[in-house]
């Protein structure tokens, strides 16, 4: 019986950032603020080392020094500033849905959203996306470093003869109906794993988190590839080993009774593209929730299935699948202004595909993506709708609504045309964006962990409902 639940881990380093010390206020004197980084392109060094921020509380006249560190202060600082009334415990940040608040300190991924600049590990994303394989990547994500062609050889190995899944969770997709979503195939079975690999609980254990890994990266296209056939009614493709993790993908998706799956090389390099470029984006919102999840110390197949979840919602990876919809509504180039129109006045929702929390221009991603497209029309013809994309771009990009609010193409604005133009459907295009996300969960839930300033994840709320009132039924006397 293999052990499991083990949570062990060595103590927390102690926060060796100094106390906020309290000074009497000292009227006149200028807040001091954080040292700019001089290129935002590099990420933000330890310049404002020993700089401070001066905050004065209006409500004492106390003043209070809080150490600024790596272009920060550190929330939990400010819970010493307090009146004098007994029940304050202190002053809190709000922050609803993060918009400026760091929750790790990680050295995966770095974006400089105003430069539209995407580098993992440093290596930039236009030279991985042009050479790297996906695998290469995902290694990459993990160790910090490229591999060695040995180190590469062995991982490709692993990976390739941890692709087969459990005969039971073939029996289990095959539970679902014929119109299920494919997103919500992926996220049970992806949970359902922790149930096929009880020990994968022992989470401080090295080798449980290599094979956990190696695992999740394996199985996942094959259940994303059993979830397609099932919806089609055709028969699963089981793994070949003779293949690459790309085809082998593709040949569990489209092999009818060939004795072997020649995949397409341009379909075949554009998804292994398509999955660098969605490798990893840092603290987003599945990234975030994979983070959150893993925090309680659970085992990775049910922290990485919270990141499934999140990224089925249509803010976030689902948008893919949402900009052809859109565009399908729109039906023809004559009707962009007026869809345009109705966006602006908030009548026909948002324009999907547009817009990101941290890019506030093009989306690096966006950009390859665009290239890639023609290299595949170029196989399979014009895409019908590529049309309408192009306008929707051009007047959204001349227009002062979008570029007021820094609004461009992201990743999932030209993804959904490719993906259609392999003939995947629809709602399968956000499988394919996280069996891409997968090594930047496991990469993100592992620093996550490995982080001894890392907790249980527990925001604050500041509560605005009733006060102590008593209780009186509404309910017939029982
Ligand atoms: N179309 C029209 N207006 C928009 C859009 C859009 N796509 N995105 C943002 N806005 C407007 C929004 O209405 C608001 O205007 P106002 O200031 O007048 O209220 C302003 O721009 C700021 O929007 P926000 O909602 O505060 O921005 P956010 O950073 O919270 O949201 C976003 C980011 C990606 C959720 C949002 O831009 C959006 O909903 N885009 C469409 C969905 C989409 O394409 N998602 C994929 C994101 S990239 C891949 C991924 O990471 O999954």
């Amino acid at each position: 019986m293999p052990k499991t639940g083990s949570t062990a881990r060595p103590a927390a380093k102690k926060n060796n950032n100094k106390p906020l010390a309290t000074t009497p206020a000292r009227d006149g004197k200028k807040p001091v603020a954080s040292a700019p980084t001089k290129d935002s392109a590099k990420p933000p060094a330890a310049a404002s080392s020993g700089s401070s921020l001066e905050i004065k509380d209006t409500r004492t006249s106390k003043t209070y020094s809080v150490p600024i560190s790596d272009g920060a202060i550190r929330a939990p600082e400010l819970k010493k500033i307090r009146t004098n009334d007994p029940g304050d415990t202190g002053l809190m940040s709000y922050d609803p849905a993060f918009l400026n608040t760091a929750a790790c300190r990680s050295a995966i991924t770095f974006i400089d959203g105003d430069k539209g600049i995407l580098r993992y590990r440093g290596y930039p994303i236009e030279q991985l996306a042009e050479t790297a394989t996906f695998l290469e990547v995902a290694w990459l994500l993990r160790h910090g470093e490229l591999p060695t062609q040995q180190e590469y050889d062995q991982f490709v190995h692993d990976i390739t003869f941890h692709t087969y899944v459990h005969e039971n969770m073939r029996k289990f997709l095959e539970g679902f109906r014929y119109d299920a979503h494919p997103m919500a195939m992926l996220n049970s079975s992806v949970a359902g794993l922790a149930a096929f690999y009880p020990s994968a609980r022992n989470i401080f254990d090295e080798t449980e988190r290599n094979i956990s890994i190696v695992r999740l990266l394996a199985k996942t296209p094959t259940l994303a590839a059993f979830s397609y056939r099932h919806v089609k009614g055709l028969p699963f493709v089981y793994p070949d080993n003779r293949l690459s993790y790309v085809e082998n993908f593709l040949s569990m998706i489209a092999r009818m009774s060939e004795s072997k799956y020649e995949a397409n090389p341009v379909f075949a390099r554009a998804l292994e593209i398509l999955f660098i470029l969605h490798a990893d984006h840092e603290q987003n919102c599945s990234t975030s929730a994979v983070r959150a999840v893993g925090s309680s110390h659970v085992d990775p197949f049910s922290a990485v299935s919270a990141g499934v979840a999140a990224l089925f919602g249509p803010l976030h990876g689902g948008a893919n699948e949402q900009v052809l919809r859109m565009i399908s509504e729109i039906g023809n180039v004559k009707n962009v202004p007026k869809f345009i129109e109705t966006v602006k006045s908030g009548e026909g929702g948002r324009l999907m595909g547009f817009g990101h929390r941290v890019y506030k221009s093009y989306d690096p991603r966006a950009k390859i993506v665009k290239k890639l497209a023609d290299d595949v029309f170029k196989i399979v013809g014009v895409d019908k709708d590529l049309e309408i994309a192009l306008e929707l771009e051009r007047i959204a990009l001349s227009d002062d609504y979008f570029t007021s609010r820094k609004l461009y193409p992201n990743v999932d604005f030209y993804t959904g045309l490719i993906y259609r133009s392999m003939a995947f459907p629809t709602d399968f295009f956000t499988v394919l964006f996280a069996i891409g996300r997968m090594p930047g969960w496991l990469a993100q839930w592992e620093e996550m962990l490995l982080d001894k300033e890392q907790k249980i994840a527990r925001p604050r709320q500041l509560y605005v409902g009733p006060a102590e009132r008593p209780y009186r039924s509404n309910l017939k006397a029982r």
